[in-house]
C-alpha cells in the first residue's frame, strides 16, 4: 500500500489535524512514512500566522517538486491547513506539481481525495469550501503502538474564531466559531483513556469560546466550564489542559474552576500581545492592561504554583518606544513563566496591514532581542526557584533530549528529565528537582511518593509491576 508523510507547521491544532489525517489514511491501509524520502504521498500541513511560516512551506514544496522531477515515480504532493485555505488554487497554479490543496474544513476528505488522485480518477483537487459540522470531523487518533503508547493527547473541541484581532489571519483561514458537542468530546476522551492516555489538552482557536452559542450559561457556568466539568468526571483521566484561550474567556466561572476541578492543571496561557492600552485597542483585543493584570492576580490566587505564559507581538504598526516600554514593564510585573515573542508580520486582508507608521525592521529586531532577554531572565528565575522542591510529574516517555533518560511534565507544564524507565510511563510520580537548565528541570524520583497504578489496560500487564 502507498506510504504517506505529513510535515506539520505551526500550532497544536495543526498537529492534531495531521494526526487525524494520518489515522484516517492508516485505517484505509496506507502506511505512514517516517520521512519524505521514498514516500508515495507528501502533505505539508501549513501555517499562515506569519509570512515566515508560509515561505518555509512554499520553499519546502519547491524542493519536493524539484526532487520529484528526477524520480521515476515522483510522490503525490499536497498542501493542507491554513495556507491552503487562504491561498487556495493559487498554490496549484504557482507549483503545478501540487495536486491537492485541502482547506481547513475539508481535512476529513483527505483520504478520499488521495485515493482518487492515486487511482488517476482525478488529476488535481482544490477544495477549500466551507462545510457544515466540519468541527465534528477531527476525531480519529493514531492507534496506540505497543509500549510506546502516548500518555497525553490533543482533543479538538471547536474551530474558528470570531474575535477579529486586527493583526490576525485566523478568522479567514479557520472560519467562524463552531463547537462540537459535550457528549461527543467526552466519548473521545473516554476512548483515549481506555488506550492509556492520562492527560488531554483541549484545543481550539479560542478554546475558551467553546459552546458560546450551543450551550447557554447554566448556574453561572459557561459552555466551556460545563465541558471542563464533564471531562473532569472521566474516570482514569489525571490531567486536563487547554489551548489557546483568550483573556476575555476567563470569567469568574473559569477562574473558579482552577481551584475546584482537581484535574485542571495549574497553567494558564494568557496571550497578552502588548502591555500598552493604546496598542491593545488598535489590536482589537477587548481588554486593558489593568484588566489583564487583575486576571493574573485572580488566577494566581487559586494556586500557589500557577504558571502564567503568554504571547507577545513586537513591532505592531505605530508601536512607539513608550508602548514597547509598557510591554517590558508588564512582563516584569507579571513575571511570566514563559512567553512566545512574535515579530509583527503584515497579513493580507487584515486591518493592521494597512495601518500607518509601520515599525522599521531593525527596530523590530532590537525590541525582539530586548524582550527576549527579559523573558529569559524572568523564566530562568522561576526555574531556579524550583530547585530543591518535590514536584509531581506525569511520565510521558524517553527524554527527547537524552534517550537514556525519561521525561515527564509538572502540572504547571514544565519538563522534568529523570533517570526513569519504561515502567514509569503513564504514571504520576514525585521527583525532587536537583537542578534547572534552560526551560528544563532535572529530577530524582522521590521513591516513597510513587502513586499506585491505575488498573492496567490488559495489553500492558507490565504496568502493574511497579517498584514499591
Ligand atoms: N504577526 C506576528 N505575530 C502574530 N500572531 C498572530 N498574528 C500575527 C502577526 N500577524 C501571534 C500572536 C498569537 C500567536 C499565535 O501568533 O501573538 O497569539
Amino acid at each position: 500500500m502507498p506510504s504517506v508523510f505529513i510535515k506539520t507547521y505551526g500550532c497544536q491544532m495543526n498537529e492534531r489535524d495531521s494526526e487525524a489525517v494520518a489515522a484516517q489514511l492508516l485505517a484505509r491501509g496506507y502506511r505512514l512514512s517516517p520521512s519524505e524520502h521514498g514516500a508515495d504521498v507528501v502533505l505539508l500541513n501549513t501555517c499562515s500566522v506569519r509570512d515566515f511560516a508560509e515561505q518555509k512551506a512554499i520553499s519546502k514544496m519547491q524542493n519536493l517538486a524539484g526532487a520529484g522531477r528526477h524520480q521515476d515515480r515522483p510522490p503525490l504532493l499536497g498542501f493542507m491547513g491554513c495556507m491552503a485555505q487562504s491561498r487556495g488554487v493559487q498554490l496549484a497554479t504557482d507549483q503545478p506539481e501540487v495536486r491537492l490543496v485541502l482547506g481547513t474544513q475539508k481535512i476529513h476528505r483527505a483520504a478520499d481525495y488521495i485515493d482518487d488522485l492515486l487511482a488517476g480518477r482525478q488529476q488535481q483537487v482544490v477544495d477549500t469550501a466551507e462545510e457544515a459540522r466540519s468541527q465534528d470531523a477531527i476525531r480519529d487518533h493514531l492507534p496506540a503502538a505497543g509500549a510506546g503508547r502516548p500518555v497525553t493527547a490533543f482533543v479538538s473541541i471547536m474551530q474558528g474564531c470570531n474575535q477579529h484581532c486586527t493583526f490576525c489571519i485566523v478568522p479567514f483561514t479557520r472560519g467562524e466559531e463552531r463547537s462540537r458537542t459535550i457528549p461527543d468530546i467526552v466519548a473521545e476522551v473516554n476512548m483515549l483513556v481506555s488506550r492509556g492516555v492520562r492527560e488531554v489538552t483541549l484545543l481550539g482557536q479560542i478554546v475558551t469560546s467553546f459552546g458560546r452559542r450551543e450551550y447557554p450559561v447554566l448556574a453561572g457556568k459557561s459552555g466551556f466550564v460545563q465541558l471542563l466539568e464533564a471531562v473532569q468526571a472521566v474516570e482514569g483521566l489525571d490531567r486536563i489542559r487547554f489551548t489557546s484561550p483568550h483573556p476575555k474567556g476567563y470569567g469568574e466561572d473559569l477562574i473558579g474552576a482552577f481551584g475546584r476541578l482537581s484535574k485542571l492543571a495549574e497553567h494558564a496561557h494568557l496571550p497578552v500581545q502588548s502591555g500598552s492600552d493604546t496598542l491593545l485597542k488598535r489590536m482589537h483585543r477587548g481588554y486593558t492592561r489593568e484588566r489583564y493584570l487583575d486576571l493574573v492576580r485572580k488566577l494566581r490566587a487559586t494556586h500557589e504554583q500557577m504558571a502564567v505564559t503568554t504571547d507577545i507581538i513586537v513591532g505592531f504598526p505605530g508601536e512607539t518606544d513608550e508602548d514597547f516600554e509598557r510591554t517590558l514593564s508588564l512582563c516584569e510585573e507579571v513575571a511570566f513563566d514563559q512567553a512566545y515573542i512574535f515579530k509583527y508580520s503584515p497579513r493580507r486582508d487584515t486591518p493592521a496591514a494597512s495601518m500607518p507608521n509601520p515599525v522599521p525592521q531593525d527596530l523590530i529586531e532590537e525590541r525582539h532581542a530586548r524582550l527576549l532577554a527579559l523573558i529569559n531572565r524572568l523564566a530562568s528565575a522561576k526555574y531556579q526557584s524550583l530547585v530543591g522542591k518535590t514536584v509531581e510529574i506525569l511520565v510521558e516517555g524517553p527524554s527527547r533530549k537524552n534517550a537514556t533518560r525519561f521525561e515527564g511534565r509538572t502540572r504547571d507544564n514544565r519538563i522534568v528529565i529523570f533517570p526513569g524507565s519504561e515502567r514509569h510511563r503513564g504514571h504520576l510520580i514525585r521527583v525532587r528537582v536537583e537542578r534547572a537548565g534552560a526551560f528544563t528541570l532535572y529530577g530524582d524520583p522521590a521513591i516513597l511518593g510513587l502513586e499506585p497504578p491505575r488498573p492496567a489496560v490488559s495489553e500492558f500487564p507490565e504496568r502493574d509491576a511497579l517498584p514499591a
